[in-house]
């Protein structure tokens, strides 16, 4: 059965993929976001990608201009929508930033959170809230791959943000017996990104010929995502009844490394690619593969893309785009 389902953060990078998914399935998607970014508008490009984004969703879905932070505008909205699900996506969705703008993560990342499950009170229509989580609550991992069960210790703002969130909406859930998915991304990459995460910079420097810096060697791991696969993982977890009061890893659950990564794009990259090796950054968490069998077997989701087969993709995207075709 169609549903109504609001998405908070919707205009995103991941957002908009997941919009697109359930548009194409029937359903009735709202999208609450207020068209904001943490990186200086002519590194991350954007208002273009933001551009893209809307040209994919706006005919279908309903955008409403909001903050997460405006709990009456968001009580409002709720109170007229009356939505079946919600899917909060909202962040600063960058450890670094939410390290630096520690003021603004705490308002945004959690007291946004917390409005958003206050402002869903007004209403007896939620069934079913999603909250997106992050890998970085595991902090460094213990063993790899990091299941579900992992214990739960994040090392920054960010991480701290996400696991305090996690807590509340379990608890929010117990208490007012709406359903809770949380979802537990990592490194998602892909078409339309403008948060300068390493896939993006690395790409974007390897097509305007600049040297990729490959810190630690480029040995750290991550499981780095495609995005419709990402996407894909949420619309699933939205919807399928055995996602109830359940966290899911939905990433390709395969820890790659940097050097793997520059190692690919140098084949794709006409010309081949430069790197720097630099020390490694301590501050952030050791990471790897992330166990996906549980959404596999609840779920039936299955990542389609290997990283080779997604930069394939994400490159064309980026040449089509026509960004950096004067350089
Ligand atoms: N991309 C990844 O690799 C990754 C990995 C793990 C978790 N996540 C989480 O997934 C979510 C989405 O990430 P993304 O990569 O799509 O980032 P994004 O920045 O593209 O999307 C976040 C969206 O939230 C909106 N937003 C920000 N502050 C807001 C506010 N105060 N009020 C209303 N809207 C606001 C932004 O305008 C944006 O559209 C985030 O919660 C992030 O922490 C992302």
């Amino acid at each position: 059965m169609n549903k109504k389902i609001l998405i908070v953060g919707g205009a995103g990078f991941i957002g908009h993929f997941i919009a697109k998914e359930l548009l194409q399935k029937g359903h009735q998607v709202f999208i609450y976001d207020n068209f904001s970014n943490y990186i200086p508008p002519q590194e991350g490009h954007y208002p273009f990608y933001l551009q893209r984004r809307l040209e994919d969703i706006k005919t279908n879905a309903e955008l409403i201009r909001g903050d997460i932070r405006d709990k009456e505008f968001l009580t409002k909205t709720i109170k007229e929508i009356r939505p079946e699900i919600v899917i909060n996506l909202v962040a600063i969705p960058l450890a670094n930033a939410s390290n630096v703008f520690f003021e603004d993560a705490i308002q945004i990342n959690l007291n946004g959170h917390i409005n958003l499950l206050g402002a869903m009170r007004a209403v007896n229509s939620v069934e079913r809230f999603i909250y997106t989580s992050s890998s970085f609550v595991y902090g460094h991992f213990k063993y790899d791959p990091a299941d579900e069960n992992h214990p739960t210790h994040p090392i920054d703002i960010y991480g701290g943000t996400k696991l305090s969130c996690e807590i509340l909406t379990k608890s929010y859930s117990e208490r007012f017996g709406v359903e809770y998915t949380i979802i537990r991304p990592s490194a998602v990459y892909g078409p339309t990104d403008s948060n300068r995460r390493v896939s993006q910079v690395f790409i974007e420097n390897a097509i305007k010929g600049e040297p990729l810096i490959l810190y630690n060697g480029g040995q750290d791991k991550v499981d780095f995502t495609y995005v419709s696969d990402a996407a894909h993982g949420f619309a699933l977890a939205a919807l399928s009844p055995k996602a109830k009061n359940e966290v899911f890893n939905i990433t390709a659950g395969q820890g790659r490394s940097a050097e793997e990564f520059a190692k690919i794009l140098d084949k794709l990259i006409p010309g081949g690619v430069k790197t720097i090796i630099k020390p490694t950054d301590e501050k952030k968490p050791i990471r790897g593969s992330l166990d996906i069998k549980k959404a596999k077997e609840l779920l039936g989701y299955e990542p389609k893309y290997s990283l080779e087969d997604g930069l394939k993709e994400y490159i064309e995207y980026i040449k089509l785009t026509g960004l950096f075709n004067h350089k």
